[in-house]
């Protein structure tokens, strides 16, 4: 099988990268444009490998993206390239429309265009996974859960900006019968992540003894997911998922933003026993502009449909991901030294 993977030097993007060369002799040609939030550095393991190759383009541009799909013939696409980071999109949406909206549409048509001249069976097997976010759907109250049905209310101009790009995906299915399966993922954690998102930040944060600055009252709840079973599931909606639909993935693992920070915190001291415990470097700074207050998945039609179920507790990927930062300082040294080195992003004012 040959992939197109967008985004494959990101967090998610690389994982995939790695399963699908690694795990499943698939052959991978990754596409990204080397945004900040990228990191060649993830794709160590695969260098050299026959079955991995790379090339660094924008999806924004169209002959590029035809020049790939004619030589390289892919049999899927995986898009997962986008502007990812909430508190960005806040101070600086054009980016997020650009990438996120007119990328996919780009995207899109180049795939739609490809797969239009494909021979018979090699059209029929033809898939493009377009990976989105459970933010699409808004905010939850106390109760309930995100199912594939719940309509879309996107809060910050990142989630509107993948709502978005998730109709056109919809919608290149129903007008053209391009063979399009939507993901909604819930919030992911793990190795590899850049450390603008919270629990690698707060890490990096512990490591250097900086204070842990917590949104508001830390009480906004989010259900976590393990990148790699993440990536299993992408894997698995590209290979058994159903043109047309979408398909919801959770961790079924509801925490608040304090909860998680605490955990790390206990982890911390357990493995590297300071002096002092990081608790009590936990801040609580002013809130996140439009915060949602809860999201929750039921991810039980991935479950059924596809045969995907989270494999790690949060409890076992939570420490594995702190022993993983501790024991990748190159990974991340750089990046906290030059292109971000934790300061506050997404305030309205400056
Ligand atoms: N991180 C999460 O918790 C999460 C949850 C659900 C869904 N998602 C979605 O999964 C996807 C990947 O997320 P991530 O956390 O790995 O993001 P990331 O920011 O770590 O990586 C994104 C990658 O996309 C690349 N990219 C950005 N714009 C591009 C462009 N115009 N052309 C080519 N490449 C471009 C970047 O260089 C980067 O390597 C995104 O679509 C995101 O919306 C993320």
């Amino acid at each position: 099988m040959r992939v197109v993977v967008t985004g494959g030097a990101g967090f998610i993007g690389s994982a995939v990268c790695r399963q699908l060369v690694q795990g499943h002799n698939a052959e991978v040609m990754n596409v990204d444009k080397l945004t900040y939030a990228s990191n060649l550095g993830s794709l160590e393991a695969l260098a050299g490998h026959p079955n991995y190759d790379f090339e660094r383009l924008d999806i924004c541009d169209r002959k590029g993206l035809d020049r790939i799909f004619a030589t390289f013939e892919p049999d899927a696409v995986i898009h997962l390239a986008a502007e990812s980071h909430v508190d960005r999109s806040i101070s600086g949406p054009s980016a997020f429309i650009a990438s996120n909206i007119v990328g996919s549409y780009t995207l899109l048509e180049a795939a739609r265009a490809y797969h239009s001249n494909l021979a018979d069976d090699r059209r029929d097997r033809f898939r493009f996974v377009h990976v989105s976010t459970d933010e699409v759907y808004g905010s939850l109250g106390e109760t309930g859960l995100f199912v594939e049905e719940t309509p879309y209310r996107p809060s910050s101009p990142y989630s509107a900006s993948k709502a978005a790009s998730d109709h056109l995906a919809h919608a290149w299915y129903k007008t053209y019968g391009l063979p399009v399966i939507v993901t909604n993922c819930s919030n992911n954690y793990g190795p590899y992540q850049f450390p603008e998102k919270l629990i690698p930040l707060m890490i990096l944060n512990a490591i250097d003894h900086k204070p842990l600055p917590v949104y508001g009252a830390g009480s906004n709840i989010r259900d976590w997911l393990f990148v790699e079973d993440h990536a299993e599931g992408l894997i698995r909606a590209l290979t058994h998922g159903r043109p047309g639909e979408s398909y919801n993935f959770g961790g079924n693992c509801e925490r608040s933003n304090l909860d998680v920070v605490k955990l790390i915190g206990r982890y911390y001291d357990e493995i590297e026993t300071p002096t002092s415990p990081t608790s009590s470097l936990i801040t609580h700074v002013e809130d996140r502009p439009g915060h949602d207050l809860r999201y929750a998945i039921d991810a039980s039609k991935a479950h059924r449909e596809l045969g995907w179920g989270p494999r790690r507790t949060f409890e076992e990927g939570l420490r594995s991901t702190v022993e993983w930062y501790l024991a990748n300082r190159s990974w991340w040294a750089s990046v906290r030294s030059g292109i971000y080195d934790g300061r506050r992003l997404g305030l309205l004012r400056a």
